[in-house]
């Protein structure tokens, strides 16, 4: 007997409690015990306080749980003589699409709620394109509350249609609109044509027992993303993980991603015992022939349909925080096991939830879907989430406060960069700092404006020069003018401000010389973005700390006035932040000293 997974969506008031209620209560009744074998069964998926196997989402939302964030996905079984049950029942609050796509993300079919007095709102057009994104193809429009419309056809059809035309290019295989009354029980287990006659066609209880559950995965070539590597004795080793697709056999050839090694399976083993094959959806432990080595997150697959490693990909992404995304701010990804680092390098657009119509955009903000380029930190394993759920999506974590923001699946990876080798220059940076008599660096101001940044790096910069230093001072009042002078002060503009002359810094260093950056750089993403471009020792980073009363009482561009006026937004200690480095190479206090002491603080650092 299978288990077909299944999600409910809905907004607040529909009725979605009182439908599943009446399928719980109905169903248990009959089939009690089928119960017991079912949760014994999901324990292998894990259900709440277990741990829940996802195709998406998986250790991130894991991680979370562990860190106390819970995730409020309410996991319920059922079963008939026929089938199987696992609901995922999500709270319909518009915010929390994030809960939506944890429990959409396992689904094989999704039930849309539509309340028949309201007709199809915004919100089931959001959920039915998460749904879609995510890969369900079967889809139930469960049209509930049919006797407050006097179980009108009239109504019911108005609704199908309308929803069939907004669904049109959302591939899904099979939109199945069923009339109904939660309350008093039409259609729901039975159906019932007495108070709509007109309806001929399957209750609730009967599209849940015959809608496919075959995913597209069983046809694909085997592939497996290791989660953990077992080594309890010398002489065994085993890949633990969840096949993503297809299915192996001991005697199989396979290839390790992203290494390449080939070796040939051994055993497959489930709990204490082996077995002849497992396919895709089982977790297994596989043992190789050889000793080769695997990592977390490395794919091990059919050696004739080896899985490829890329580093740029195009994807959907759908935004789950209330702070905006920030293109070009380094995010940390989970793709299946594999941590990497992520950043969003171009919105191609977002998208209008209600028309589907393609939208310029800067940023994506909470709940939207965007498609976008992304750039890892390296090579990854993964396939297109078509292909395989498994390898084809991954999370995107706020690296600070470590809660999941993002929910991305890949359609294909951006070849560019493979073609662009690096050039292997003869004539390095160490030689020509070397000519110059120093040591290349980069010397990075951060500070609120007014703090002293450029008057620092200024005296400084003289000082270096009259010891013979070669310097080059990068200013944001100046580079805003030419390189930046697309920027203006939004968090999405300052991220990609600080990112552009972070690597032009990278560059006059490379070039050998001693670089003083003086940007508010307000963010620590970023100058930990820009410290990361340089080598161990490279960048040091200079707090100029300046008390923001300080700041304003000098007041030199009469910014902070108008800031305060309410005639300059976004304005840096204000209405904008600035996260203060929590342990920078050196600290200056400007109002203790005097810049010329702060440049001394700076020089005997730099002999030392
Ligand atoms: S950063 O935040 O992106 O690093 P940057 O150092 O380039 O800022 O530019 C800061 C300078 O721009 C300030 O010294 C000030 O002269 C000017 N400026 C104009 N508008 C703003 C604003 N809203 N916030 C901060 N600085 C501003």
């Amino acid at each position: 007997m299978d288990t077909l997974r299944f999600i409910t969506c809905g907004s607040v008031d529909d009725g979605k409690s009182t439908l599943i209620g009446r399928l719980l209560y109905e169903t248990k009744l009959i089939f009690e015990d089928q119960l017991e074998a079912l949760k014994a069964d999901s324990k292998k998926f894990g259900t709440q306080g277990e741990r829940l196997d996802f195709a998406l989402l998986v250790d991130g939302l894991q991680a979370e749980r562990e860190q106390g964030i819970t995730i409020d996905v309410a996991y319920r079984f059922f079963a008939t003589p026929r089938r199987r049950f696992i609901v995922a029942d999500t709270p319909g609050h518009e915010q929390y699409t994030r809960n939506m796509a944890t429990g959409a993300s396992t689904a094989q079919a999704a039930v849309l709620l539509i309340d028949a007095r309201k007709g199809v709102l915004v919100q089931n057009k959001r959920h039915s394109r998460i749904v879609s994104m995510l890969g369900i193809r079967h889809v139930a429009l469960a049209v509930n509350k049919m006797d407050l419309v006097d179980w009108s056809q009239l109504v019911f059809d108005e609704i199908e249609i309308v929803y069939r035309r907004f669904a049109q290019d959302l591939g899904f295989e099979t939109i199945t609109a069923i009339p109904l009354s939660a309350l008093e029980g039409h259609n729901v287990v039975d159906p019932r044509h007495a108070a709509m006659p007109w309806y001929r066609g399957q209750s609730f209880l009967q599209w849940l027992e015959t809608v496919p559950t075959e995913g597209r995965e069983a046809a694909q070539p085997f592939a497996m993303p290791a989660q953990w590597v077992n080594r309890p004795n010398l002489d065994f080793r085993g890949f633990s993980g969840r096949v993503g697709s297809g299915s192996v056999k001991p005697g199989d050839s396979v290839r390790i991603s992203p290494s390449g090694v080939t070796s040939r399976v051994k055993e497959i083993v489930v709990g204490t015992g082996s077995i002849a094959e497992a396919a895709a959806g089982q977790s297994v432990t596989l043992v190789l022939e050889d000793e080769v080595d695997a990592s977390r997150g490395d794919v091990i697959a059919a050696a004739s349909n080896p899985v490829e490693s890329a580093d740029q990909f195009e994807a959907d992404l759908l935004w789950m925080s209330e702070h905006a995304l920030l293109p070009g701010r380094p995010y940390a990804a989970l793709i299946h096991s594999k941590s990497a680092s992520v950043s969003v390098t171009h919105i191609k657009h977002r998208l209008d939830v209600n028309t589907g119509a393609h939208l310029a955009a800067k940023t994506l903000g909470l709940n939207e879907i965007g498609t976008v380029n992304v750039s890892f930190d390296r090579s990854v394993p993964f396939a297109s989430y078509a292909q395989n759920k498994r390898l084809g999506a991954f999370i995107v974590i706020d690296k600070l406060t470590n809660e999941t923001v993002g929910a991305a699946i890949i359609h294909f990876a951006l070849r560019r960069a493979v073609n662009v080798h690096w050039q292997a220059l003869e004539v390095t940076k160490v030689v020509r700092a070397e000519m110059k008599h120093q040591r290349a660096r980069c010397l990075w101001f951060t500070g609120l404006s007014g703090s002293g940044k450029s008057t620092i790096a200024n005296l400084l910069e003289k000082r270096l020069h009259a010891d013979g230093k070669h310097t080059y001072i990068l200013d944001g009042d100046n580079v805003r003018h030419g390189l930046n002078r697309d920027l203006g002060f939004t968090e999405a503009d300052r991220v990609e401000n600080i990112r552009r002359v972070a690597e032009v810094a990278k560059l006059l260093v490379d070039a050998g010389l001693v670089v003083l950056v003086a940007f508010i750089s307000p963010f620590r993403a970023e100058r930990q973005l820009a410290r990361g471009l340089f080598e161990d020792g490279e960048f040091v980073e200079v707090f100029v700390d300046t008390p923001l009363e300080e700041c304003e009482r000098r007041d030199v561009k009469g910014l902070y006035a108008k800031a305060r006026r309410g005639e300059l937004k976004n304005f840096t200690g204000i209405d904008s932040d600035y996260e203060p480095p929590e342990a920078p190479e050196i600290h200056l206090r400007t109002i203790a000293g005097k810049p010329e002491a702060c440049v001394d603080q700076i020089v005997h650092l730099l002999r030392s």
